[in-house]
């Protein structure tokens, strides 16, 4: 399973980047809002990518199709790394099946059940995201939609791959790796939670500890 970044922060993504770990990033108009972008979000983009150098993905904001499909097709040429996200709606899958045979890359997004996610893939979706916290949040259990999407992906060879998307904590990294999601996109806070753990952090002390008794230093 690859990790995508959830977050439109340079910093974060920066600092995220170092580690190695990461190999794309996912944009949301909440997200953007959040980092507090300047009205330049072209730019901005260009920066995630000249960082990353993997999929990212930055949403339309159009909902008639027409619009939807000139949008994508602008936000397309900003980076060869740019994926272009759009909702699930009928004015979504037009433009996703236009998009997908000039080659421009679509992740599908607010995708909330294993239909919406067919409907994605058989437009030409590359990418579908289910959002795993959101379900969640209102009581529909996230992780089993990932699984049957995943399942129904594989039974039926359809290529599009599924992003776990709408992460909250580690354990949903952790379930997303045992369903076969093929991504994660974490926020930057749960990345730092997938990389800690109580014992390392004792045993790093413990062993320094030691070593000063070794060496006779401290
Ligand atoms: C995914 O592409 C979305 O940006 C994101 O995961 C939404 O997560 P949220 O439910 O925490 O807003």
């Amino acid at each position: 399973m690859r990790l995508f970044l959830d977050t439109a922060d340079i910093k974060q993504i920066r600092d995220a980047v170092k580690l190695g770990v990461i190999s794309g990033v996912t944009t949301n108009p909440s997200l953007v809002s959040k980092a507090g972008w300047p009205g330049d979000y072209k730019s901005a983009v260009q920066e995630i990518c000249s960082l990353v150098k993997g999929p990212v993905s930055v949403e339309v904001l159009s909902v008639e199709p027409e619009a939807m499909i000139e949008e994508a097709r602008s936000i397309a040429t900003w980076s060869p790394h740019v994926n272009v996200k759009i909702p699930v709606c009928a004015a979504g899958l037009e433009a996703i099946s236009v998009l997908s045979k000039e080659n421009i890359k679509v992740n599908l997004t607010l995708c909330f059940s294993l239909n919406q996610a067919l409907l994605g893939a058989l437009a030409g979706a590359t990418y579908v995201s289910p959002f795993v916290g959101r379900l969640d949040d209102v009581g529909q259990d996230g992780m089993e939609l990932v699984a049957q999407i995943v399942q129904c992906f594989d039974r039926y060879r359809l290529p599009t791959q599924v992003i776990a998307a709408s992460i909250r904590h580690p354990m949903h990294c952790v379930t997303a790796a045992e369903v076969g999601a093929h991504i994660a996109t974490v926020p930057y806070s749960v990345l730092m939670q997938m990389v800690n753990h109580p014992l390392t952090t004792v045993g790093i002390a413990r062993f320094l500890e030691d070593s000063k008794k070794t060496t006779g230093k401290g």
